[in-house]
């Protein structure tokens, strides 16, 4: 550990490149999510569609994990899971949860405040279709989040499901779907020289977004 201390003590970068300003930030935070994302996308970052998500379980601890935003309108952010698991139980008890975008080359982060649901079953199910035929094993195989013997376990239970449902369409597992997150808050925070970094929120009122500054 001393040699990742060391590495932490003497690790120090300076922000350089790019701004964020109340003039250039667009009026709507989706329509700013758009053009960091596309950025994002041009710059060959690695999964930029890779969120990381907390959720809070019913004694108020968080837990946080990343998964992929699948889909995005004025209407939230969507991302596939499944329903019994961890996460899954967390939101049962309590829909707020944040998400995190943070892309290092861009030195930018995004981050969501919102309360998620169930998408509707035609739309987990439209987009379980579209999976490959592996993955939609794995959702069938996978109690997501239980405890297991060992890796063995989980082949055999592919190899199970493979079975049952060879020759055949595979149907979505009832405990799998997507989940929408709709947001009340974004924050855009791009990286700026001498820890000087821009950070513009964007706050829901009355159906309007409010944008307002605030210090690094
Ligand atoms: C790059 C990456 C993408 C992931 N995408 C998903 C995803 O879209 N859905 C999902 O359920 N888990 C995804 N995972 C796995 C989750 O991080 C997590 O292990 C899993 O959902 C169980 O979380 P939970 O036990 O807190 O519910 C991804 C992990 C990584 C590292």
């Amino acid at each position: 550990m001393e040699d990742l201390q060391n590495y932490l003590n003497s690790i120090r970068r300076d922000f350089a490149d790019k701004s964020l300003t109340e003039s250039s930030a667009n009026k709507n935070p989706f329509l700013q999510f758009e053009t960091w994302f596309e950025e994002a996308v041009n710059s060959q970052i690695l999964d930029p569609y890779a969120m990381s998500i907390s959720t809070v379980d019913e004694t108020g601890q968080p837990s946080t994990r990343i998964v992929y935003l699948r889909f995005i309108s004025e209407e939230g952010l969507v991302f596939y899971t499944n329903y019994t698991s961890h996460k899954g139980n967390d939101i049962s008890t309590n829909n707020k949860i944040a998400v995190n975008f943070f892309w290092g080359e861009l030195e930018r982060q995004i981050r969501v405040e919102g309360v998620v649901t169930k998408v509707n079953e035609e739309m987990s199910d439209a987009y379980f279709e579209k999976r490959p035929r592996e993955s939609q094993l794995g959702a069938w195989a996978s109690d997501q989040s239980t405890e297991i013997k060992n890796r063995e376990e989980l082949e055999e239970r592919l190899n199970y499901f493979a079975d049952k449902f060879k020759d055949q369409v595979i149907p979505r597992p009832p405990h799998w779907g997507g989940y929408i997150v709709v947001p009340h808050k974004f924050e855009y925070w791009q990286g700026r020289p001498s820890r000087l970094h821009d950070r513009l929120i964007y706050t829901k009122k009355n159906n309007d977004w409010k944008i307002t500054r605030v210090a690094p």
